[in-house]
């Protein structure tokens, strides 16, 4: 096993809670259109991109919508979204997820955001983060978001490790599963705590075993 010399973290519900703010910003668009959309649902969109979240909500739609309408809803929900997260502060920082960086840090590995969200950059503002990470490697850069490991392999690039020096910390499956596809091995948290392909498990970064994981 290569050592892990590289952690690349998730943002949305790995390091900050915005999950409420997506879903309450898609409810709003969802009951706009009429379109019916829950929680549960909800669920599906985690780690997924804009435009991709957007197709699974409009599963339930029953009209057909045009591109441009579509790039439309899609701007609306964004600006439902960004006018919620300017309200984030260090606050919404998740349990364990400060501690982490700080002892990453003093260990020497290198630490590195790679999130599917074109918000990053206004997001680690907010939370106070912005100059914390080696490398960020978010939705702005990429073309196919997660499951395709495009931004993991981006994060590990920029970091100057291969991807076999880097562990991803994740929430969604979809990550889990991009992180696997691009030679990483990979840390399941929160809704990815369940999940059997994961390398190791947590239910958050606070009930992690690093000295495990760093060991193994
Ligand atoms: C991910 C979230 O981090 O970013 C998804 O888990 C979201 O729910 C995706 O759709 C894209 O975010 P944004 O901020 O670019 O709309
Ligand atoms: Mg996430």
């Amino acid at each position: 096993m290569k050592p892990i010399l590289g952690v690349i973290f998730d943002l949305d519900g790995v390091i900050v809670s915005t999950d409420n703010c997506h879903y309450l910003a898609w409810k709003r668009m969802a009951d706009e259109e009429g379109i019916a959309f829950d929680r549960t649902i909800n669920e599906r969109l985690r780690g997924v991109s804009r435009m991709e979240s957007l197709a699974i909500i409009l599963e339930r739609a029953d009209k057909q919508y045009t591109d441009e309408e579509k790039a439309a809803m899609a701007a609306r929900k964004n600006s439902y979204y960004v006018e919620l997260i300017g309200s984030l502060t260090k606050n919404d920082i998740l349990p364990g997820a400060l501690c982490t960086l700080a002892m990453l840090k003093e260990k020497g590995i290198k630490i590195a955001v790679g999130s599917s969200s074109r918000n990053t950059p206004i997001i680690l503002k907010q939370i106070d983060l912005a100059d914390t990470f080696d490398a960020v490697a978010d939705g702005n850069a990429i073309r196919n978001s997660k499951p395709d490991p495009e931004v993991f392999l981006l994060a590990a690039k920029l970091l100057n490790l291969p991807p076999e020096n880097c562990l991803v910390v994740e929430d969604a499956d979809a990550g889990v599963q991009a992180a696997l596809a691009g030679g990483m091995r990979v840390l399941g948290v929160g809704s990815a705590a369940a999940n059997p392909n994961a390398t190791f498990t947590a239910a958050n970064l606070e009930k992690a075993n690093f000295e495990m994981i760093f060991n193994l």
